[in-house]
């Protein structure tokens, strides 16, 4: 089938720069750009917020049956040149972030109902196609029809030190220990949870990125996904 725009799906483990480079596709290649884990901490947001998890508790079945009063939407920042995520109206982008929230977030995203609700809408958002979208299930559960599916994974170490100096850039108070040990926790929840953890898909292009650089990374990539959408449109 004649294709002009495709889906491209961006897995991996967390702060692999998985956003950095679906935004920089995005742009170049003028699609929509999706951050599912934005939606993931949204949620989790709401549940802080209503006191529903906490460090030592998760009200699983009163967040299933608050699930239908969340609202998420994706608004885009035209200074910013991508959507940033609303909650029930509300711009969230910078709280979704804090160290606090993403030591719960785990927990929130392995709750099936969760992901169902969620995934629906992500699979609604890639129906026209023209979308790249990163998370951690987008080529095995979202779209596993994607035509070209990323893998992206680092040294741990490289990727903490990553996200430790990108909070301290956005003004959030973090010291380099805790950023560590919120990755490989969240690594190993999100690897081993039952419902689709973080796997690579067979037909996944697998990129470690420990030691390569933003822009040669992204002049690999985009190379890749005209080569694919060449192929499918001719
Ligand atoms: O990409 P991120 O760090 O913002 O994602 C936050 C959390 O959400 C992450 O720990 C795992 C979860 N997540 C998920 O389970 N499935 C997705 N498609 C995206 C994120």
């Amino acid at each position: 089938m004649k294709k002009d725009k495709i889906i491209i799906a961006i897995d991996g483990f967390s702060s692999t720069g998985k956003s950095t480079i679906a935004k920089q596709l995005a742009t170049a290649l003028n699609y929509v750009y999706v951050d599912t884990g934005a939606m993931y901490r949204a949620v989790t947001l709401f549940a802080m917020q209503n006191r529903l998890v906490g460090k030592d508790f998760l009200n699983e079945e009163a967040l299933v049956s608050s699930l239908n009063q969340i609202d998420l939407r994706f608004v885009f920042n035209p200074t910013l040149k991508y959507a940033e995520i609303y909650l029930n109206g509300v711009n969230v982008e910078k709280e979704i972030r804090s160290i606090a929230l993403s030591q719960l977030v785990s927990k929130i995203a392995a709750i099936s109902e969760v992901r169902k609700k969620l995934v629906e809408q992500q699979q609604k958002m890639g129906k026209e196609r023209g979308i790249v979208m990163d998370g951690r299930d987008i080529g095995t559960v979202v779209f596993p029809d994607a035509e070209l599916k990323l893998f992206l994974t680092a040294d741990p170490e490289k990727r903490a030190i990553r996200r430790y100096k990108e909070l301290l850039d956005k003004g959030h108070d973090v010291n380099y220990p805790e950023v560590l040990e919120n990755v490989q926790q969240r690594d190993l929840i999100d690897s081993t949870r039952e419902d689709s953890p973080l796997t690579k898909a067979d037909d996944a292009v697998e990129i470690d990125n420990s030691d390569m650089g933003l822009q040669d990374q992204f002049e690999r990539i985009y190379d890749l996904a005209n080569r694919r959408i060449k192929a499918l449109s001719s």
